[in-house]
């Protein structure tokens, strides 16, 4: 439990819900009167078992789990966090973009909450949640540039300011996070396919299987992932049947085929940057979302932006999958700038950060 003195007695308290996917999450953040946030309690119960044998999420069974155990989770982010119901300044619930009964589960508790206390309610774009994550952490304000890479979305995003965001590139088929479940698929390794593809590339050879590198020396800026997924499963099936040692060499050499896709598409975002704002004194890089925990593409990416000159920036391990905290931080930030929403706000499946971005060239419905 936290104590009373762990925040400033003019904080401001956010309860933050998180339902977008498969983890239910509940969290109570302190920002004070100068902006700085504080962590109160971060509770994550994750769906993995129930959808386990599915072999992906499978939505209704995700909007009942969190209908199941919404309610117990506040109660246990409340508690842990010590305060009540009552102590806080407003409620926040991620309303998109994501899987819409799971939403709706999220955004309704949130909204039942701030009826029955009166304080506002904050709907909170999940994407945006990921993005300023780092201003709670790394107390990192825009502008910056960010590499946003999770199940769902793979974009690099100039981040001018709260609310404020301009897409420099997008993918144009698969999601860098469902490639990598994708690969763990058909490899037979368990859900989430993230982690186990990294844990099987640890014993692995990146450079036993020469997989291709999607747009790579491109001018185009998007990403692309679905050619890679493609010879992984030719390679895979060329060398059937899969014995330990060549899972693990494709996942590494996968990983590669990633780190080195990535950077080259993170050089030339840098470059971008570089002739837009020749002078700028600080040149912060952001990588964040549930990919961003991969510790090859972070080092990978560290060393781009040494490359480059900027500063490097990620979210704790922790913090980079779904969780309440940056829910309740990106509430936060609408409060401090006097924003709050309707109790009508809807729940919105598909809510871009930049609604201007022009479609990519030969992008999927996704991008
Ligand atoms: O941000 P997130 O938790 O949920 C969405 O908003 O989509 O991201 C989940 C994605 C999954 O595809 C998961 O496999 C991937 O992030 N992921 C990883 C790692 N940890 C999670 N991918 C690669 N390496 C990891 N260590
Ligand atoms: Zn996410």
């Amino acid at each position: 439990m936290a104590e009373p003195s762990d925040f400033a007695p003019n904080s401001a308290l956010v309860l933050g819900i998180e339902t977008s996917c498969d983890e239910t999450a509940a969290a109570v953040v302190a920002r004070d009167a100068g902006g700085k946030g504080r962590i109160l309690s971060n509770i994550v119960l994750s769906q993995f078992d129930k959808h386990a044998i599915y072999g992906g999420v499978v939505p209704e069974i995700a909007a009942r789990a969190h209908a199941e155990s919404l309610d117990y989770l506040i109660k246990s982010a409340l508690d842990t966090a010590g305060v009540t119901l009552n102590d806080l300044s407003g409620i926040a619930a991620a309303t998109g973009p994501g899987l819409i009964g799971g939403l709706i589960v999220g955004a309704t508790t949130a909204k039942a909450l701030a009826l029955a206390t009166g304080h506002p309610f904050l709907a909170v774009n999940h994407l945006e949640a990921h993005a300023l994550t780092v201003g709670l952490t790394d107390e990192l304000r825009p502008p910056y540039l960010m590499l946003l890479v999770s199940g769902g979305h793979t974009q690099l995003l100039l981040v001018e300011d709260v609310g404020q965001y301009r897409r420099l590139a997008t993918t144009i088929d698969d999601a860098l996070g469902e490639a990598f479940d994708k690969t763990a698929k058909l490899l037979g390794l368990p859900m989430p396919g993230g982690p186990s593809v990294e844990k099987a590339a640890l014993q692995g050879d990146g450079t036993r299987f020469n997989l291709p590198r999607p747009m790579k020396g491109r001018e185009d800026p998007h990403f692309s992932f679905a050619g890679l997924k493609t010879a992984v499963r030719h390679a895979a099936m060329q060398n059937a049947p899969l014995s330990e040692k060549t899972v693990a060499d494709l996942c590494a050499s996968f990983q590669a085929a990633v780190c080195d896709s990535v950077s080259d598409r993170v050089r030339r975002a840098m470059r971008s940057v570089l002739s837009r704002f020749p002078d700028a004194a600080h040149r912060p890089f952001v990588v964040a979302g549930g990919v961003a925990a991969n510790r090859a593409l972070r080092k990978a990416l560290v060393d781009v932006a040494k490359e480059y000159d900027f500063s490097f920036h990620a979210p704790p391990f922790e913090l980079c999958g779904d969780n309440g905290v940056m829910i309740a931080w990106a509430g936060s930030e609408r409060l401090a700038r006097g924003i709050s929403d309707m109790l009508d706000a809807p729940a919105r499946p598909r809510w871009p950060l930049d609604s201007e971005a022009p479609k990519a060239i030969g992008a999927g419905v996704k991008a």
